[in-house]
This record gives C-alpha cells, sequence and structure tokens, in this order.
C-alpha cells in the first residue's frame, strides 16, 4: 500500500484526506491519505522519509520549505518557489505546484478577467500573482507587512502595505491571506475591505469550509464570490493526478472528488 500525507500547521481542517481517500477507494486504488501537523518545516523532508510516504501535499505554511526539502523542482513550481505537492520518484523527491492551475480553474465561470487584486503576499499569492501574469492579467498586491513584498516588486507588480495603498477598480479580488482561518480577522483593515469591494465585479477566497469575515462583507455587498472550495477541489485533482502516475482522466478524477464533499 501507498501513504500520502498533508503536512500543515494547522491541519486539522483539511478536507485533502476525504478527497484523495475517497478516489482511491472508488478507484481500488492501494493508497491511503492521512494528514500530519508539522510545526517546524525544517523537518518536512525528514519526516517524509520516516513515514515512508510515496508523496504528499503542503498547506500553510509550508510551502516555501516544501521547495526547498524538494531534490528536484517541476513546472510552474520552478518560478515561483513554492511547492504544493511532493512525489517520490527514485529515492528523490520532485516537487510541483498545483494550486495555482487549480485556481485558474475555478475562476473560470468568472469570464475574462483583466485586473485583479490579490490579498495577501505568502505561497499563495505568489503562484496567483505568477499565474496571472502568464495569462497578461494586471496584478496588483495587498499586504500587512512590507517585507514581503519584494517577490511581487521584481515582477513589476503594483505593490503596497495597508498604509500606502490606494484602491482602483478590479474585476476580482482574492483573499490569500490566512486571516479568517482560526480567527474572525479581515485580510485588512474593515474599512479598506468594504471599500476594495465597492470597486470589484467579483471576490474569491482561498480559505474554504467556512465564510470568512471577507466573504461575509462580499455576501452583505451583494458581489458574486468564491470561496475555496473549487481551488481545493481542482489543485487535489492535478496532485491526484501525480499521486496516481496520470493513470486516471482529470475529468473522472474531478467528478469523483467532487462527490467527497456531499460526505
Ligand atoms: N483552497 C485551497 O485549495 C487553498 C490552496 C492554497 C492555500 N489556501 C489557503 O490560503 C491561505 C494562505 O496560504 P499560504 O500558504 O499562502 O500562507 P502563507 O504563505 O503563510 O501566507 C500568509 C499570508 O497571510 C497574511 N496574513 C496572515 N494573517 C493575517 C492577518 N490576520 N491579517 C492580514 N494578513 C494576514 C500574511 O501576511 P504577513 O506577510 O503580513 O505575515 C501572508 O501574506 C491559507 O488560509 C490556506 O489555507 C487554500
Amino acid at each position: 500500500m501507498k501513504l500520502f500525507a498533508i503536512f500543515g500547521d494547522p491541519v486539522s481542517h483539511s478536507r485533502s484526506p476525504l478527497m484523495h481517500n475517497f478516489l482511491f477507494k472508488t478507484l481500488r486504488e492501494d493508497s491511503c491519505y492521512t494528514r500530519v501537523h508539522l510545526t517546524d518545516g525544517s523537518k518536512l523532508r525528514e519526516t517524509f522519509f520516516n513515514l515512508d510516504l510515496s508523496g504528499a501535499n503542503i498547506t500553510v505554511p509550508h510551502k516555501e520549505a516544501a521547495y526547498e526539502a524538494c531534490d528536484e523542482i517541476r513546472g510552474f513550481a520552478k518560478a515561483i518557489g513554492v511547492v504544493n505537492t511532493i512525489i517520490l520518484e527514485d529515492g528523490r523527491l520532485i516537487g510541483y505546484n498545483t494550486d495555482a492551475d487549480g485556481f485558474m480553474e475555478a475562476v473560470k465561470p468568472f469570464g475574462k478577467i483583466q485586473k485583479v487584486l490579490i490579498l495577501g503576499a505568502g505561497g499563495t499569492a505568489k503562484a496567483l500573482a505568477s499565474r496571472f501574469l502568464q495569462d497578461d492579467v494586471h496584478v496588483s498586491v495587498l499586504n500587512r507587512s512590507e517585507s514581503r513584498l519584494d517577490y511581487f516588486k521584481e515582477l513589476g507588480l503594483t505593490c503596497n502595505s495597508w498604509d500606502s495603498f490606494i484602491c482602483e477598480d478590479y474585476d476580482l479580488v482574492v483573499n490569500t491571506t490566512s486571516a479568517g482561518l482560526k480567527d474572525d480577522a479581515y485580510p485588512a483593515p474593515k474599512e479598506m475591505i468594504e471599500d476594495i469591494l465597492s470597486h470589484t465585479s467579483y471576490a474569491a477566497d482561498a480559505i474554504y469550509g467556512k465564510v470568512t469575515p471577507f466573504l461575509q462583507l462580499t455576501q452583505e455587498k451583494g458581489i458574486t464570490y468564491k470561496d475555496g472550495a473549487d481551488m481545493l477541489l481542482y489543485q487535489g485533482v492535478l496532485a491526484n493526478h501525480l499521486f496516481c502516475n496520470k493513470r486516471y482522466d482529470l475529468k473522472i478524477t474531478a467528478e469523483i472528488m467532487q462527490k467527497s464533499f456531499a460526505i
């Protein structure tokens, strides 16, 4: 039997075990997926080998540590230094990023996005910003602390911390901060979020499984929005495709995993 896991802190909220195990069971794959609460990201590599894993997903706050833990990085993860999926291949750890493509699939129903505001400057923000740039979307980034904005400045993006932000019009605003995950915080001061929501057509939150304060305000403004459930689904579909050595069609994988949400 192959064993897979998700590493994170916190990790108890993660629906990934449910999604992957449902798929393994449905397709009679001899595999199992568990969660590992990891507080120290520098221990990721040794924990992976100690548990004899065949692959893993990595969530907040270890995606940059996961990049460092790998022997080789493939695809989009190389450009952003952020890994959310690891595969064991001939004793070596191979890192991938499936978050960005997962998110793009999730916001497809919103139609063409030309201007996006990303709230946050962590691993998810890096992945989404770089992926939007590939599609020539105008990207602005707003983060609590100035220090994390360097990566985005080097990409030539409009970057602000809270004290220098001036709101513009956006097609989409995305919350990629972990504000609202464990607490009732807004991704920026409430008045600033209200102003932003008055200047956007659509909103999305990477957090899933709860109505965050950000989404609560979005609802109150009557804006069309998505929480992170579809992003979770599609990043999981792409990760599972790698776990199962690309044996199953992506559409079938998505259909099966979607059913796990009803459990
Ligand atoms: N749906 C999905 O499939 C999916 C996929 C990926 C990620 N996510 C979610 O996305 C979120 C971010 O993940 P990540 O890996 O990018 O995290 P990360 O690298 O740790 O970055 C966290 C970001 O959140 C900001 N932040 C944290 N607490 C805040 C607060 N109280 N107020 C304002 N800003 C705050 C941080 O700002 P500072 O720089 O100021 O500290 C930083 O920019 C998590 O909630 C994760 O669960 C969901």
